[in-house]
């Protein structure tokens, strides 16, 4: 039976990527920030056996978290043969371009990008460590965004580091492509999350009224789930570096 740990997995997009993972055969391993009550309630709800799930509450910035995540994983299931980077923030704060803060910009990027880098760095040293049977050792999928191309200048700092996170996907599958190690990312589009609730009425409008997605309607985190689940398909093991926009259609120029 396969591993998978998954970053920010208590709720949303991360939450939904854990069960497919589950009903895939997997077991999962979730790190996250937020309570273990307010956790646990959530993946009963998501149906997440308890049997074959872990869950620490930690901070992915941290490497002593990251380290103890990785522990944890192994103690518990033995190997780890699928990281899944989801866990992300947004600005606190929108503010234009010229007014955003040091503190925002560290803030974002500290999680979307370094965060990203910690965790790829320490589960990889562990793949690594293991020997390659087989075709591939692992697969680390990295949870973008369509704002890793698309600007909103009121949130640049999320789009600097969701463009960073589209190099360390290239980076990470250059380097590890003759490890058995490949790497994807998944670029979501317009997602219904806690993440997205506060401008839903900005989106219901962009989406319902003005066309702005090919596909009208809103993503959900199923929607990001099952191209997750995708990716970790062995038949794609011959695939690195790839992205798969999970966007109603988004990345399409239109004239
Ligand atoms: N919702 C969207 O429309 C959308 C679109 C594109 C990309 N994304 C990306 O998808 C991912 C998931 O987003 P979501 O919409 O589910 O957001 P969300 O806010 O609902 O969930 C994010 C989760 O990450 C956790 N988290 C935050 N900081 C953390 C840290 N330092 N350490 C550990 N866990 C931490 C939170 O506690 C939360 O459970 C993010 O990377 C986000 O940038 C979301």
């Amino acid at each position: 039976m396969k591993t998978a740990m998954i970053t920010g997995a208590s709720r949303g997009i991360g939450l939904a990527i854990a069960a497919r993972l589950q009903q895939d055969g997997c077991n999962v391993a979730i790190l996250d920030l937020a309570e273990e009550s307010a956790a646990e309630a959530n993946m009963n709800a998501a149906g997440l056996e308890k049997q074959r799930r872990l869950y620490l509450r930690g901070d992915v910035t941290r490497q002593d978290c990251r380290d103890a995540f990785l522990q944890q994983t192994v103690e518990r299931f033995g190997e780890v043969n699928i990281l899944v980077n989801n866990a992300g923030v947004a600005p606190r704060v929108r503010a234009d371009l010229l007014d955003m803060s040091e503190e925002s910009f560290d803030f974002v990027l500290g999680v979307n990008v370094k965060g990203n880098l910690g965790m790829s760095q320490t589960v990889a040293r562990h793949m690594l460590a293991r020997p390659l049977t087989g075709r591939r050792r692992g697969v680390i999928v990295n949870v973008s965004s369509c704002s890793a191309y698309a600007t909103s200048t009121n949130r640049g700092e999320y789009c600097v580091s969701k463009a960073g996170v589209s190099m360390l996907t290239q980076l990470f599958a250059d380097r590890l492509a003759e490890e058995g190690v490949n790497v994807f990312e998944v670029r979501p589009g317009i997602i219904a999350t806690d993440m997205t609730a506060g401008v839903k009425e900005k989106y219901d409008d962009l989406i319902l009224n003005k066309g702005i997605l090919p596909i009208r309607r809103w993503g959900t985190p199923e929607d990001v789930a099952g191209a997750v689940s995708l990716l970790c398909d062995e038949r794609l093991c011959y695939c690195t570096g790839d992205v798969l926009n999970v966007d109603g259609g988004f990345h399409i120029q239109r004239l």
